[in-house]
């Protein structure tokens, strides 16, 4: 490392280039989300400590919160999630707000977690959120709203699973059971970490008898056609929705798997986690479910809600590994370069010119050789380089080259800044 400090563990600086990845990723969420008519908000990332309590995962509160006592002597905590958050917004306004309400944002978190492939400490999260609509159409439009982001990345049907499953099938079905519910949700959720001997070997430390963990298998082994004959609400209300998917952009990409389980206590109804299926990338893309009674449970309206949250760590993995990273290149703008020293004040007032229409960045830096400041450029992400010499002067034109295809075009002065503005 140069210089004496790094980065706090388990989080990033984003320098420039990694910057420009991230951004791009932000800008099809924002834009998957505004199609579907999500309104993005935003929120502190302190909150009194008290709102995570009983609203969260117990993993969350007692083993990864970053919490602290203020100057003030409140108990504060970084956010490690925005769903409380954004249940105490729509609370706080649910007399003015028109039902439903749809809501998205893109935000960092903290959480004290290992760091490790798509695990950090600090992480950003797109948040998507429908309050105040319940049933099967509120649930299909988040799913074929999470479909739509992955499409919108490029994805391919075979390159990611969405799972789902609902919380009171697992209730319902090991209704009997005499061992903690929430301690075997808990080893179900991490099974497909586990070996097989490992996971039958945890199954009887639960202690699980045996007819109970032929219970647990039977459970495991549900699928679309036995769901169908099985005689409970929550199983009804899954095959529903699987069926109407069915005629939807999301079938081939949605599947019901009982093992889904979401560590969260405010689940109510579906659940549902979004897999890579790169080989390498086992951790959740992302996840989410619906949650109908968290606002009435914190003295708000009973609305039921449903939403996810998208990790941009997992994300950006699954990017990587299947190819869909746009090229360096991406950067939008052009870079004039300077060829002769007498011409560089009236080139940088025409980038100054330029500027309305296009982002233009000006070279500052000496009297470098052309080929060194064709490599800057195109280490900068530029795509285009403008140049303007002697030659062009009195041609009265601009030089446009791109790096891409070596081509270099001649682009008169006039109607410089629309001509330059249909590349962007
Ligand atoms: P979650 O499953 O805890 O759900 O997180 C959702 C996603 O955030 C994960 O699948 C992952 O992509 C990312 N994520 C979580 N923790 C980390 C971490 N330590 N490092 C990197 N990425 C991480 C929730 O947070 C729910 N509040 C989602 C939700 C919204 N449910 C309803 N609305």
């Amino acid at each position: 490392m140069a210089g004496g400090f790094s980065a706090y563990p388990g989080t990033r600086d984003f320098f420039p280039e990694e910057m420009r990845v991230r951004q791009w990723m932000f800008d099809c969420q924002q834009s998957v989300c505004e199609s579907y008519g999500y309104e993005p908000y935003g929120a502190p990332i302190l909150e009194l400590m008290d709102l995570y309590r009983q609203k969260s995962s117990e993993e969350i509160v007692n083993e990864q919160l970053y919490s602290f006592i203020d100057r003030g002597e409140r108990e504060v905590a970084i956010r490690p999630e925005m769903t409380p958050t954004v249940a105490r917004m729509v609370v706080a306004r649910s007399a003015r707000l028109q039902r439903p309400v749809r809501w998205y944002s893109i935000a960092n978190f903290m959480r004290y977690e290992r760091p490790g492939r798509g695990r950090l400490r600090e992480f950003y999260q797109l948040n998507v959120d429908l309050l105040g609509a319940s049933g099967m159409l509120a649930d299909a439009e988040v799913l074929c709203l999470a479909v739509a982001l992955m499409q919108s990345y490029g994805a391919r049907r075979d390159q990611f699973v969405i799972r789902i499953n609902h919380r009171s099938l697992y209730d319902t079905f090991f209704a009997d059971l005499s061992v903690d519910l929430k301690l075997l949700g808990r080893l179900l959720d991490k099974r497909e970490k586990l070996t097989a001997e490992n996971f039958a070997r945890e199954l009887k430390e639960l202690g699980l008898d045996d007819r109970e963990e032929a219970r647990v298998k039977e459970y495991l082994d549900l699928d679309r056609e036995k769901l169908k004959s099985l005689d409970s609400p929550a199983a009804r209300e899954l095959s529903i929705l699987l069926d109407y998917l069915g005629d939807t952009d999301a079938a081939e990409s949605v599947v019901f798997d009982p093992g889904i389980m979401r560590g969260f206590d405010y689940y109510t109804g579906l659940i549902f986690e979004v897999n890579d299926c790169h080989p390498e990338n086992k951790r959740a893309l992302f996840g989410g479910g619906r949650y109908d009674a968290l606002l009435k449970q914190m003295g708000g309206p009973d609305w039921p809600a449903v939403g996810f949250g998208m990790g941009d760590v997992t994300l950006e993995n699954f990017l990587r590994s299947h190819d869909l990273l746009p090229a360096a290149g991406n950067r939008s703008g052009f870079f004039f370069a300077s060829l002769e020293a007498e011409l560089d004040l009236e080139n940088q007032r025409l980038a100054d010119k330029l500027r309305p229409a296009v982002p233009v960045e000006f070279y500052l830096g000496g009297r470098s050789k052309f080929g060194k400041q064709l490599e800057l450029a195109e280490k900068k992400g530029y795509r285009y380089v403008l140049l303007r010499g002697s030659t062009e002067k009195a041609e009265g034109n601009v030089a446009l080259k791109d790096l891409t295809t070596g081509k270099q075009e001649s682009l008169p002065l006039e109607g410089l800044a629309a001509a330059l503005k249909a590349r962007c």
